[in-house]
């Protein structure tokens, strides 16, 4: 008897240490989330700009702003993106940026070569993609075309957008355009995937190339710097960011990108929503990557820059999937489901833990795409779950990252396994701290004991997203299937946390 209470007591006590714990260090915080982190990608791909934002200005039926849809704007507005990257992706190396500004009824057709071979008519160019961000409240990131571009075109597309009326051909082009003041564009990306579709590159090759192109893109802003973005590694190339950190003077780049899909294989992605447990598991797994990613590229980038100058700019990422049954192949079109609730959510966590050298990200594609936060169709617009973790995650844009520690269950499948819950926190300029924890297991809840240190707390609030199978979406017919709601799952008391978190969900807590 005595031999069965001790075992009883050891299994007890077992279990409270398996417990999910974390503490936060309140006082510890000195990095800012840079509210880049929670950046977005457009590209002329399938029905994201055609569609997608622009319906025309000749549209009687969508209601609309110089054919940029409103609902969709005032959505956006509502996310608070803070920056929104144009016109590609592989796109943007066939882009001649020319083709899309004056009359529109002037402007050439091309044959948008890499998503699906339709005809791109231009109508959506440089003034209609920088109206619609000053309409947004977002910060422009044009990509650049070095592919099949040459410098004096990418010096021709500064001046345009940036030159004081009358100091050169190009400011005075925009003028009789229409536009009389410069957009001051500070962000530029010199090329994309230099390594692939942006002309399948060596990095040795490409350092010299962004050296000349970076060089000429010169001062336009008022005596303000742009930030020039070299492009980056292929996931865990990283070789490429060893060789562009070593070869490129840091005067002339200020941020080096990343790009990283969360895909099962190339060749069978799986569906966006009809996956089973093995498919949820690899694509998360995929996705936690991402830690080990930014953490290499980081120590390789700490090695030439130690005082962490220049930004990693993880600026393509999202989960990808087969296209949509019956859907063109050419144009990415997924649905989107809880499991890429999960991936946002972990992976924002990744970039906010990692913002002494993460400055800005943007998750593929923002509209009709990849993991896009709004789907259209018609009249409607949808916004995804992914959408819902992007809005409750926004207020970390700006605030100061509080570092923590964490002891997580497990997830596990099968023979493997990957950390159940994934947490980051802030504090914002009002001193109000919010904390954002996932489980991404999808049948298992989690008792998290949470413990806030270096600071006083007394009250907790929160919201949560969830659903009951991982599979869920919105749809047009249902399309507030998922959204956030109140979270009544967590408790203080003298400064400690306990929270029930539920299976796969996302919950932002706000403490004062
Ligand atoms: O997001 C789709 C494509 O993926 C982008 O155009 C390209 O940069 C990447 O390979």
């Amino acid at each position: 008897m005595k031999k069965l209470i001790t075992v009883m007591a050891l299994f007890i006590v077992a279990n409270v240490f398996a417990q999910n714990a974390i503490v936060i260090n309140a006082d510890l915080g000195k990095d800012k989330i840079n509210k880049n982190i929670y950046g977005h990608f457009a590209e002329h791909l399938g029905n994201c700009i055609y569609n997608g934002f622009y319906v025309g200005d000749t549209n009687k039926i969508i209601p609309n702003s110089n054919g940029v849809r409103n609902d969709l704007i005032k959505a956006l507005k509502e996310l608070k993106v803070p920056v929104l990257r144009w016109p590609g992706g592989c796109f943007a190396d066939t882009y001649q940026w020319k083709d899309g500004v004056g009359p529109k009824d002037k402007r050439p057709s091309i044959i948008n070569r890499w998503w699906g071979g339709v005809t791109e008519d231009n109508s959506f160019g440089t003034h209609d993609f920088l109206n619609m961000c000053e309409l947004m409240g977002a910060d422009p990131y044009l990509a650049a075309n070095v592919g099949s571009g040459t410098v004096q075109n990418l010096i021709d597309w500064t001046q345009y957008v940036n030159g004081k009326q009358g100091t050169s051909p190009m400011s005075k082009w925009r003028v009789e355009n229409g536009r009389d003041n410069p957009w001051n564009v500070k962000i530029w990306g010199v090329g994309n995937e230099a390594w692939g579709c942006g002309g399948n590159m060596k990095p040795e090759y490409y350092a010299n190339i962004y050296r000349q192109y970076s060089t000429f893109m010169g001062d336009w802003t008022n005596g303000e710097h742009l930030f020039r973005v070299a492009s980056g590694s292929n996931g865990s190339d990283y070789n490429w960011t060893e060789v562009l950190m070593r070869d490129i003077p840091h005067n002339l780049m200020e941020g080096i990108a990343l790009h990283h899909y969360s895909v099962i294989d190339w060749n069978a992605k799986g569906p966006a929503t009809g996956f089973d447990e093995k498919q949820y598991f690899t694509i998360l797994r995929n996705a936690l990557q991402m830690n080990e990613l930014v953490t290499r590229h980081s120590t390789i980038m700490d090695k030439y820059d130690p005082k962490k100058k220049v930004a990693l700019v993880v600026d393509e990422w999202g989960g990808w999937y087969d296209v949509e049954p019956g859907t063109n192949p050419g144009f990415l079109y997924q649905q989107n489901t809880i499991r890429d609730a999960m991936i946002a959510g972990v992976t924002l966590n990744i970039f906010n833990n990692h913002c002494d050298r993460v400055k800005m990200a943007n998750l593929a594609q923002i509209v009709n795409v990849l993991q896009s936060v709004i789907l259209t169709k018609g009249t409607a617009i949808i916004k995804t779950p992914t959408y819902h973790v992007m809005e409750m995650y926004n207020v970390h844009q700006d605030a100061t990252m509080l570092p923590l520690n964490i002891k997580t269950n497990e997830y596990v499948f099968g023979n493997e396994k990957l950390p159940a819950v994934s947490a980051s926190a802030s504090k914002d300029s009002l001193g109000v701290t919010h904390i954002s924890l996932v489980n991404i297991d999808p049948a298992k809840a989690q008792d998290i004991a949470l413990e806030m240190r270096g600071d006083k707390y007394t009250t907790v609030t929160g919201r949560i997203l969830s659903s009951n199978k991982v599979q869920d979406y919105n749809s047009f017919e249902n399309p507030d299937a998922i959204k956030p709601v109140v979270f009544n799952g967590a408790k203080m008391n003298n400064n400690k946390l306990t929270i029930q978190l539920p299976p796969n969900a996302v919950v932002v807590l706000t403490l004062k």
